[in-house]
């Protein structure tokens, strides 16, 4: 049968604790210098590093192991425009009346608006669809298990491969996004789920001045 557990030995390097200790604090100190970026410049960058990204991404834990993602990068000048166009269209109807007030003031101090150059500036976008079911080859549909929670946690890992690469990056998710699924031909079964331009900061680029919560305030030691 297709489905009989079937084990393999696993294979697991034991580190030093000072080696443990050595890598965890380089890691958290590379992560902490992680910016979401609004301003790309348009030189262009390695395919493999994007390649690399949607491997590290691909080795996300998903429940059932059922994978249920597609990434799609984007690097056709054409299809850019086209994804900003679309994604201008509604940004402008959601910053200029479809967003409440509560949500517009939460955005406020991000300065951001329906404007949106870096979709075309960025040499890449990749772009992110969960599949909501699985397709059989003969058309009929396989039940997905914890889709949101696993694309999450690929995504998670696409964002911090790409940033260890010394790249830039923007979490972008135009709403409504179901124009991705359509510039881009992707199958019904794909909904749109994160849009991500990645490229090196523009010169002179500027973050919003933003604090993160500190550890006590994240952690419950029990
Ligand atoms: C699920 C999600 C959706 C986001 N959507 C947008 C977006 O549509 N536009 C945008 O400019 N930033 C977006 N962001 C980026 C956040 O505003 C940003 O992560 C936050 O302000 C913290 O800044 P930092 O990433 O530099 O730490 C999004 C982030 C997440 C996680």
């Amino acid at each position: 049968m297709a489905n009989e557990p079937r084990f393999v030995p696993l294979r697991f390097a034991r580190l030093s604790e000072n080696e443990q200790l050595a890598r965890s604090r380089a890691f958290l100190k590379q992560m902490r210098a992680r910016r979401t970026v609004r301003d790309f410049s348009p030189e262009p960058v390695a395919a493999e590093l994007i390649e690399n990204a949607i491997a590290t991404a691909g080795t996300a834990p998903s429940g059932a192991h059922q994978q249920p993602w597609t990434f799609v990068a984007v690097s056709d000048p054409e299809l850019k425009r086209r994804i900003r166009n679309a994604a201008e269209e509604e940004e402008r109807r959601s910053y200029e009346g479809r967003m409440p007030d509560e949500w517009l003031e939460a955005l406020r101090r991000l300065g951001t608006d329906w404007r949106k150059p870096h979709i075309e500036h960025a040499p890449y976008l990749v772009v992110v669809f969960e599949q909501a079911y699985g397709l059989r080859t003969d058309g009929t549909k396989i039940k997905h298990y914890y889709v949101r929670e696993s694309v999450g946690i690929a995504v998670g890992l696409l964002l911090a491969s790409l940033h260890q690469a010394g790249l830039a990056t923007l979490t972008h998710t135009p709403s409504p996004m179901g124009f991705l699924r359509e510039i881009l031909a992707r199958p019904e079964n794909e909904r749109p789920y994160v849009l991500i331009p990645v490229g090196y900061p523009a010169a002179g680029a500027a973050v919003p001045d933003l604090g993160r919560k500190a550890l006590d305030e994240i952690l419950v030691r029990t």
